[in-house]
């Protein structure tokens, strides 16, 4: 009798704390933060057992409280009966967050027999190893995600930073069998496709799919910058440099178009040379980034060859920093890029400098996916399509795990 007195009690108060939650919900995605976590806080007065309420209210407090808030939070989830995957997947964050890596990995272990579908678990289980250097582990983990959500690009590309890690440091069978199974496992995927081919080491492309490239510059979009200068980024400094030493361009008099413009390091260099200053690039994250600059006349989404092929005889000066690591081969763009310059018209380029004791390698795509030219191959290739070199030079571009990347700069002009 008693008993069902309480589920009658609770059938008429379950509404109202649920309905309170909702709307609590909704005033979090609004970013009203402080009044949906008053509302959640009534929501669990009218019913402290409602689990998803505390959850919740932890998510919320992640942001607005701190961690141990959140915690609390997550675990009077717990207390309420909610045995959820997701729960426990969320704390398994904020330990990890707080330095609890133990206590994190323990989360996502509890997440992950709870339910083994769970893609994100096993991603953020495979970062925790990635991090305490357990690279085939990790490996494991990035499959096992990937496999259960195969369109995931961040899973992906996760799965090709551990790849790129277990190669480099020397488990590079181990990393070309995984890499062998990844790309027959999504033959679709792009970044399986180029990665996995550069890892295997039988790549046959003439240059990156655009489909690869325009994943991983929307993936890589928020953070280029910021990267970019911690890793002692030059290219945009040295093309500066390069165009100035091989005869200073007029002021504000030319048309130019910075190729694979990304997210427009180049473009304050170059807009008090520019009557008109272009920019085109694969990447939508990259433009949005490069538009927000308000620096550039045009900006396109698209492929740069092709704007080069459909753009005769436009340009003063076209400039492409650290862009044709994305190609192998160069003559097609070479030849696109001769035809879209006015006579006299400059292309200048930074390329990274293949060393390699091959002479016949004329280019070769590393396990990161870029691609390395030989010097004597850039010379060619540009002396081939009709161009004039006005200088080439060697300089570090940018660090990669604490070393520079040597490249090569190139000045080429339309006789
Ligand atoms: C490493 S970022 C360099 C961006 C910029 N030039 C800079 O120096 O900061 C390479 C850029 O080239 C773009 N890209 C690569 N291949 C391309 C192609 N075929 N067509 C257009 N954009 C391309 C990528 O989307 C990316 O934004």
């Amino acid at each position: 009798m008693a008993a069902s007195r309480l589920a009658m009690r609770r059938n008429a108060i379950e509404p109202v704390a649920v309905r309170l939650c909702r709307q609590a919900d909704r005033l979090a995605s609004a970013g009203r933060l402080a009044e949906a976590e008053a509302l959640y806080r009534t929501s669990l007065a009218v019913d402290p057992a409602l689990a998803s309420a505390h959850n919740n209210l932890g998510n919320l407090l992640r942001a607005r409280s701190g961690l141990a808030a959140a915690a609390a939070a997550y675990r009077a989830a717990l207390r309420s009966g909610l045995e959820a995957a997701l729960i426990f997947y969320n704390l398994a964050a904020v330990w990890r967050q707080m330095g609890g890596l133990t206590e994190a990995a323990v989360g996502y272990r509890v997440a992950l027999a709870l339910d083994p579908g769970y893609a994100e678990a096993w991603n953020n289980q495979a970062n925790l190893w990635r991090d305490q250097d357990r690279l085939r582990d990790a490996a494991f983990g990035y499959r096992r995600a990937v496999a259960i959500r195969p369109d995931w690009a961040d899973g992906h590309d996760n799965f090709a930073s551990a790849l790129y890690l277990l190669h480099e440091r020397g488990d590079a069978p181990v990393a070309a069998r995984l890499a062998r199974d990844w790309r027959s496992d999504h033959p679709d995927n792009p970044m399986a496709r180029h990665i996995g081919s550069a890892i295997v080491g039988d790549s046959m492309e003439a240059r990156a799919p655009d489909a690869y490239v325009r994943q991983t510059f929307d993936l890589f979009a928020a953070e280029f910058d910021n990267r970019l200068d911690e890793l002692g980024y030059r290219a945009p400094a040295l093309l500066a440099e390069a165009v100035a030493a091989s005869g200073p361009p007029p002021v504000a008099g030319l048309e130019i178009l910075d190729a694979g413009c990304g997210t427009g390091l180049c473009a304050a260099a170059l807009r008090p040379f520019a009557r008109g200053l272009a920019g085109v690039d694969l990447s939508g994250g990259m433009l949005e980034r490069a538009r927000a600059r308000g620096l550039y006349d045009h900006l396109e989404e698209g492929e740069l060859v092709a704007h080069l092929a459909a753009n005769p005889n436009r340009y003063d000066l076209i400039v492409a920093a650290d862009v044709f690591c994305y190609f192998g081969d160069l003559a097609t763009a070479f030849a696109a890029a001769f035809a879209a310059l006015r006579p006299s018209g400059r292309l200048v380029l930074s390329v990274e400098r293949l060393e390699d004791d091959d002479a016949a390698m004329t280019y070769r795509v590393g396990t990161h996916g870029r691609y390395a030219h030989r010097e004597s191959y850039l010379r060619a290739a540009l002396v081939e399509v009709g161009f004039a070199l006005l200088d080439l030079r060697v300089d570090g571009l940018r660090l990669e795990s604490g070393q520079p990347v040597m490249g090569v700069i190139a000045v080429a002009s339309r006789p």
